[in-house]
């Protein structure tokens, strides 16, 4: 079976189970994904969820996916309810419910596969080719459908729950038992080593999560993995050892909305449209070059969350520290929004608090930008801004 899976990762952030569904081996296959989390709502889509839409699009504009005549797209979200009814429930309080979720994944594909069948399969049930999980509670789910369904199963961890626990422990505000209370660690390390070793192989984003997050499970040993790999590679006997292969694959972008920047943007003389008039400088590039003292420089850009594990002090003290990089560069972060410190949350008024101590240390005025609000919308004209400050360098 001939399927581009590359592709397909790219741009599969964040969701939870996908299904690959052959159609016929060498002309058209039919692919639809199942989500674990809820909550799509079309506009204004909660973040997570996006990713869901944008991969169901992504799948639909293949040039291997089916299409049944009259429907625009042949892939698609399905959604298998299980749990409470008109209930919220968070995702550490779902795993009661994956076993209820399994069996409604169960039937609905064997209902497809059936369906499919006497659409294209000349009437023999056309088989799911592989099943992929996302996270921890679907990666329980695809290993359970992966055995029920007897196909390969593939993995992507997104953030992994031995490590979770670890910089947990690191940070020495809760002990092992309230951690296991709060998140239940436990039962989501059980589904991630339940994972890998179900599956076939496991998507990974760096070559760190690798090394240094995979090596923590049981059921992975990255030197006996790398020498396995050599073993099958020369064809050689593993003596029934397996380990699963691991893939790095850096996370995609959605290129959609972001508008490359027109021919002359870079020729250093400020922006000019057809017409030859000077184009306006975007909100967004104002409220970020305010705190520029040279905002000619090219801009090194940290887009990320107020929150401790995104480490953006480490960036501030290298930036601090380097005289070179200070000189050269000027460092924009945009970290959410925010109005008044004292009204955020204890962890991320903290790390803003850092920074702003760190601004002071280095005396990074005029270096720094830290605005307090952005859109999502902004987002591309804030990238372009980057793009620009590198091109006129
Ligand atoms: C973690 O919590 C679960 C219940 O949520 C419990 O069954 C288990 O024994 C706990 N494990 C540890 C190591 O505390
Ligand atoms: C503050 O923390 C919460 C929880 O970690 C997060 O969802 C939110 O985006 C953070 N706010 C900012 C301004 O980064
Ligand atoms: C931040 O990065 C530094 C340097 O790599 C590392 O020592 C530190 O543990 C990191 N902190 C967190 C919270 O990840």
């Amino acid at each position: 079976m001939q399927f581009k899976f590359q592709v397909l990762w790219k741009t599969m952030h964040m969701i939870y189970l996908a299904l690959l569904i052959p159609l016929d081996a060498l002309i058209s296959n039919k692919q639809s994904s199942c989500s674990l989390h809820g909550l799509i709502r079309g506009e204004n889509m909660e973040l997570g969820v996006k990713y869901v839409v944008e991969l169901a699009r992504a799948l639909g504009s293949m040039p291997g996916v089916y299409r049944e005549l009259g429907e625009s797209t042949g892939a698609y979200i399905v959604r298998i309810p299980f749990g409470p009814k008109d209930k919220y429930v968070p995702k550490e309080l779902l795993w009661p419910h994956i076993p209820e979720f399994v069996d409604g994944a169960l039937n609905h594909i064997i209902q497809l596969s059936k369906a499919l069948g006497e659409q294209i399969g000349g009437g023999e049930p056309v088989w799911p080719v592989a099943i992929h999980g996302h996270y921890a509670d679907a990666g329980d789910s695809a290993a359970l459908l992966s055995g029920a369904l007897n196909i390969p199963m593939l993995f992507t961890g997104h953030s992994l729950g031995r490590d979770k626990l670890e910089q947990l422990l690191k940070q020495g505000r809760q002990s092992r038992e309230e951690i296991n209370t709060t998140y239940k660690i436990m039962r989501r390390i059980e589904a991630e080593e339940l994972s890998l070793d179900a599956s076939e192989i496991v998507i990974t984003s760096t070559r760190q999560e690798i090394d240094s997050q995979w090596c923590l499970y049981d059921g992975f040993d990255p030197i006996l993995e790398r020498k396995l790999r050599a073993r099958i590679k020369r064809g050689v006997s593993c003596h029934g050892r397996f380990m699963p292969r691991t893939v790095v694959i850096p996370p995609g972008m959605e290129f959609h909305h972001i508008i490359p920047p027109a021919d002359g943007d870079a020729d250093g003389e400020g922006e000019r449209n057809d017409d030859g008039t000077a184009n306006p400088d975007l909100p967004i590039w104002s409220e970020i070059m305010r705190f520029f003292t040279n905002p000619r420089k090219p801009m090194i850009l940290a887009l990320a969350r107020a929150d401790p594990k995104k480490n953006i002090t480490t960036l501030v003290k290298a930036f601090g520290e380097c005289r070179p990089l200070r000189d050269l560069s000027n460092l924009a972060l945009i970290m959410g929004n925010r109005d008044d410190i004292d009204e955020m949350s204890s962890t991320n008024a903290s790390v803003l608090l850092s920074i702003l101590k760190l601004i002071d240390r280095y005396d990074l005025y005029g270096h720094v930008a830290y605005p307090k609000h952005h859109k999502q919308s902004d987002v591309p004209d804030i990238y372009r801004l980057a793009a620009k400050t590198k091109e006129k360098w």
